[in-house]
């Protein structure tokens, strides 16, 4: 490895977008190749970043013995895949969230992570958020005690983004695997990543992917398709912690709610804060009850900033100066919870991990 490391980004989709602009701002950093299967897709976008090289298959980008690192920003199915041969190929690597589709897939990779040698970094962006970054120090240093409940809701009235995401061969499920996973783990790591008892979950498919609806917007994936879809639209679960404390979840892909939603709150005995959709902290003093605004930039989760410190965190920790923030490990617990809901869900009962 040089002065510079010199990265390859694999899948060039929307998401890739936010990778490669953070990569540019990072000075160690040199963006050497792009590989997408869609050639046209690839072509373009190197052309728009001045980046040299470009593949439309993985393993030819991996065979290039100049790429120290790579971020894989593919659909959920390809991340184990491509996760454990960059790792044989002694890259280090940024895998997008979800690390992948089942727990057997993350203790591959974590197979590959161990016999390389090499960093792999699970992309939970949230943990790099300011929000999460401030509450994290307050949370290390005991303000607000023990956190015994913690709740997450994301909800999106109408916004499943078709193509892949609604194809649970590709994706793996649908607003739990895309949405939850980021609340989950957000949760699951503020509270201070307690070891998973039980999980009751349960998922619905009612309403379709309502591509019927005119005049509202909604998030699209870059290759669109209404036509085919079998993942969930609604997702709810309860998880309960060996330490006691427990975790309930929902999130959507449609449901009729009159707005979208964003919520994540965590609960302790000494206080408790809202990360999302503004960071504040409850607290008590002189038998008073005290509503904390700290005074940041943006009081929600910034996306631009938060994949900066994502990136800034990888490059980092592939130079050997820092731990990853999201080691693998944490990969496999938060794909046992995911998983754990599928499972739950399926069997219409709760089940014991
Ligand atoms: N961190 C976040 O907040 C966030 C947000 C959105 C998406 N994501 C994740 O990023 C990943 C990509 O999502 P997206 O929204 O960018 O999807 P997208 O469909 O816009 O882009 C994915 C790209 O990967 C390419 N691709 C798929 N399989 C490939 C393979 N085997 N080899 C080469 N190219 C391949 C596709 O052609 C497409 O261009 C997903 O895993 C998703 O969960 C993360």
């Amino acid at each position: 490895m040089g002065d510079k490391l010199k990265i390859g980004v694999i899948g060039v989709g929307s998401i890739s977008e936010h990778h490669i602009k953070s990569y540019l701002n990072n000075k160690e950093v040199v963006l050497h190749a792009f590989c997408d299967s869609n050639e046209a897709r690839v072509k373009q976008k190197a052309e728009k970043h001045g980046v040299p090289n470009t593949y439309t298959d993985y393993r030819d980008l991996l065979a290039d013995p100049e790429i120290d690192a790579v971020s894989i920003c593919t659909w959920n199915n390809s991340h184990a895949p491509i996760s454990i041969a960059a790792l044989d190929a002694g890259k280090h690597v940024l895998v997008e969230k979800p690390l992948c589709k089942t727990v057997e897939e993350a203790y591959q990779v974590q197979e590959a992570v161990k016999r390389s040698g090499k960093v792999l970094q699970v992309g939970f962006v949230r943990r790099f958020g300011t929000n999460t970054e401030v509450l994290k120090t307050f949370l290390d240093n005991g303000d607000l005690g023990e956190i015994y409940y913690a709740k997450a809701t994301c909800i999106r009235r109408l916004g499943n983004p078709g193509g892949w995401f609604s194809d649970v061969e590709r994706s793996g499920g649908g607003p739990l695997i895309d949405l939850g996973v980021h609340f989950i783990d957000l949760c699951w790591y503020l509270m201070g990543k307690p070891k998973v008892k039980t999980i009751s979950g349960s998922t619905f498919k009612r309403l379709g992917n309502r591509s019927n609806v005119r005049n509202l917007n909604f998030y699209k994936a870059s290759d669109y398709n209404a036509e085919h879809n079998d993942v969930e639209d609604l997702a709810s679960a309860f998880i309960r912690f060996e330490n006691g404390a427990t975790l309930t979840v929902d999130v959507s892909f449609t449901l009729h709610a009159k707005k979208d939603e964003v919520s994540v709150k965590l609960y302790g005995d000494k206080g408790g804060a809202e990360v999302e959709p503004e960071f504040s902290i409850v607290s008590e003093k002189h038998n008073t009850i005290l509503n904390i605004t700290p005074q940041i930039n943006q009081v929600g989760f910034d996306f631009a900033r938060g994949f900066q410190e994502e990136i800034n965190g990888f490059v980092s920790a592939c130079f050997g100066r820092t731990e990853t923030r999201s080691p693998v490990e944490d990969g496999i617990e938060v794909m046992k919870m995911l998983c754990g809901i599928y499972e739950s869900a399926r069997l219409g009962r709760e089940v014991e991990l």
